[in-house]
């Protein structure tokens, strides 16, 4: 229950390795957050994360199994974590993987496998979790879209895709959770200095963990339901998403 401040208390992280997971788990750990839990797979990287949450705070850190493409098994690891550590104020969705537009051209199993990844089992993950929440009569829900999902542009529209059904579905989502005290946050970062984006060229207007996970807490004390990161992406993508395609097909191929 968020305390009488308002501040989080209890955390569940869907993709428990992320690093702008960690970014955020700190920042709450550093508030009132005494409860993380990291939902992600083994190899994962959790256990950096575990200790950085831990070093900032929280008291209750618990790593559990969770993988996306197992949508058969989502329900009961949310009924678990729901009932072992009662109610979960904020949970965070930041799984996703990048892949690169030449292999899924080359291996158009690997692009289905993205779906399930970046779409399909936050699918029935959310919905599990918002059955949750609605029940609890409050929480709220951050997914981690992307402006590539905005507009989607030849050289990744197979990532782009997947973040623009996630995008659509947290919206539909949110909307279908009005007056129940649960709400939606989808958060649309443009490039951000993580290990997602190792190696690559940063994109103009390119952020950092610790600043997307600020403008996430200050959203969240806000009561916003978008966020764009940096913020100031919203101006160009109101554009982008109008422009004719032949138009839109030479901006994308810029860059
Ligand atoms: N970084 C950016 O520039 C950027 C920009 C826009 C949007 N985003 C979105 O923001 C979110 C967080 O990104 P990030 O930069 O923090 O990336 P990250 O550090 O790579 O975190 C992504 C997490 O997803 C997990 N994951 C991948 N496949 C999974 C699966 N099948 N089952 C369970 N977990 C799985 C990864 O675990 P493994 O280590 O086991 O693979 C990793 O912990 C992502 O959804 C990303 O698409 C990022």
């Amino acid at each position: 229950m968020r305390d009488a401040l308002g501040e989080v208390q209890s955390v569940l992280v869907l993709g428990g390795g992320s690093d702008i997971g960690r970014a955020l788990c700190v920042r709450l750990a550093r508030g009132r957050c005494h409860t993380v839990v990291l939902a992600g797979r083994p190899e994962d990287g959790m256990d950096v994360v575990a200790d950085a949450v831990l070093s900032a705070g929280a008291t209750t850190v618990e790593q559990i199994h969770w993988e996306s493409t197992d949508p058969s098994s989502h329900e009961q690891i949310v009924e678990e974590v729901f009932d072992r550590f009662g109610d979960i104020d904020l949970v965070y969705v930041p799984a996703g993987i990048l892949g690169s537009q030449e292999a899924f051209d080359a291996d158009p199993a690997f692009a289905a496998k993205a779906v399930e990844i970046n779409f399909a089992g936050l699918v029935s993950s959310c919905l599990a979790v918002a059955r949750r929440m609605r029940a609890q009569g409050h929480g709220v829900i951050v997914v981690m879209s992307s402006v590539a999902g905005v507009r989607t542009r030849a050289d990744n529209f197979v990532y782009g895709s997947t973040k623009a059904g996630l995008d659509a579905f947290a919206q539909g989502l949110g909307d279908s959770l009005v007056g129940t005290g649960v709400r939606v946050v989808v958060v649309r970062p443009g490039f951000v200095h993580t290990k997602m984006t190792e190696g690559m060229d940063a994109a103009p207007f390119s952020t950092t963990p610790d600043a997307v996970a600020q403008l996430i807490t200050d959203g969240l004390a806000k009561g916003q339901e978008v966020l764009w990161a940096p913020p100031l992406l919203k101006f160009p993508f109101a554009v982008f998403r109008n422009l004719p395609r032949l138009l839109w097909r030479r901006v994308a191929a810029r860059g």
